[in-house]
């Protein structure tokens, strides 16, 4: 069965639906070892503050299935200047082993904790933006209450034309936007990494009004002035349009399967690295879980 060690695990930055089922696969491994569980509640913070409880598999399963994290989570901006501090927190409830779920500001303190401790870090971001990993635990679900969304746009603008616009999350990326402008069959992709001049957009807009009767562009919350933006459009082509803004409710909601397998996977990689005393990233790349260095990472680069 291996050493009986004790492990905490942490949710960090932005909610993301199937942080709750990764939370449960992970204890539920560790268990399986042998290994006592401990939660940090509000992530960072929590752990900054030395906010730990026990864990146990059989209370997260109620929660697997739900939205958010039941362990609570935290944006903490100057994390280094308390790392000694969470160190001396986590040495003091004899915490060995650590697992940091989150985007890649948390993937930085994971790293940072690395040095400390045996510490695996899990993408889990509805953003989809982690270094090095094709997707991240939340992402599927994220893209899938946009894309209801959007049919629910489609059938109002089949019925009665004009120029529609939906606003994703994705803070300052365009890779959730992207992915749903895909699986919306969207006219226009608005993203931060590659903004669209008047020109080309106006050509879209009216190709595809010409086509379909109306025209669907899919815009990242990021896109630099999309309001100005957008009224340029309205005012050149003299048509009605509304910015559709989904807002958290894009973050919420119960994970998809796909979130659920894919949170299963990445915790099963994470346990068994962290098994062997090794520190690194459970990352997604090529359709399966892969074990990558802490040192290796590099920014996601957006594919336009
Ligand atoms: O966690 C990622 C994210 O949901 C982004 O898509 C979004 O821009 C941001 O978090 C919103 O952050 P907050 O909830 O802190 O306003």
């Amino acid at each position: 069965m291996g050493d009986a060690l004790k492990v905490a695990l942490l949710t960090s930055g932005g909610d993301a639906p199937g942080m709750n089922m990764a939370l449960w696969a992970l204890a539920h491994d560790a268990e399986g070892r042998g290994w006592t569980v401990l939660g940090v509640e509000r992530g960072l913070q929590g752990l900054i503050d030395g906010s730990f409880r026990p864990l146990r598999q059989r209370e997260l399963l109620r929660w697997a299935r739900r939205g958010g994290t039941e362990l609570g989570t935290s944006r903490v901006e100057r994390f280094p200047a308390s790392v000694e501090r969470a160190v001396a927190g986590l040495r003091a409830q004899g915490v060995e082993r650590l697992v940091i779920l989150g985007g890649n500001g948390s993937a930085r303190a994971a790293a940072l904790l690395s040095r400390h401790l045996p510490t695996a870090f899990i993408p889990a971001t509805i953003d989809n933006d982690v270094a090095d990993s094709d997707s991240s635990v939340g992402f599927d679900t994220a893209l899938d209450t946009a894309v209801r969304l959007a049919d629910g746009i489609r059938d109002s603008a089949d019925s009665l034309p004009r120029l529609f616009v939906l606003e994703t999350l994705g803070g300052d990326t365009g890779f959730l936007a992207q992915a749903v402008a895909l699986a919306t069959a969207a006219d226009v992709l608005l993203v931060p990494e590659a903004p669209l001049t008047m020109t080309d957009l106006v050509g879209r807009v009216e190709t595809a009004t010409r086509v379909n009767g109306y025209a669907l562009i899919v815009a990242s919350e990021g896109y630099p002035e999309l309001v100005a933006t957008v009224e340029e459009l309205v005012r050149r082509l003299g048509t009605r349009s509304r910015i559709s803004r989904i807002g958290h409710a894009q973050r919420g909601g119960a994970p998809s399967a796909g979130d659920r397998l894919l949170a299963r996977s990445l915790a099963e990689r994470a346990v068994a690295g962290l098994a062997e005393g090794e520190s690194g990233r459970a990352l997604w790349r090529r359709g399966e879980a892969r074990w990558c260095a802490f040192s290796d990472a590099a920014p996601k680069r957006f594919e336009p």
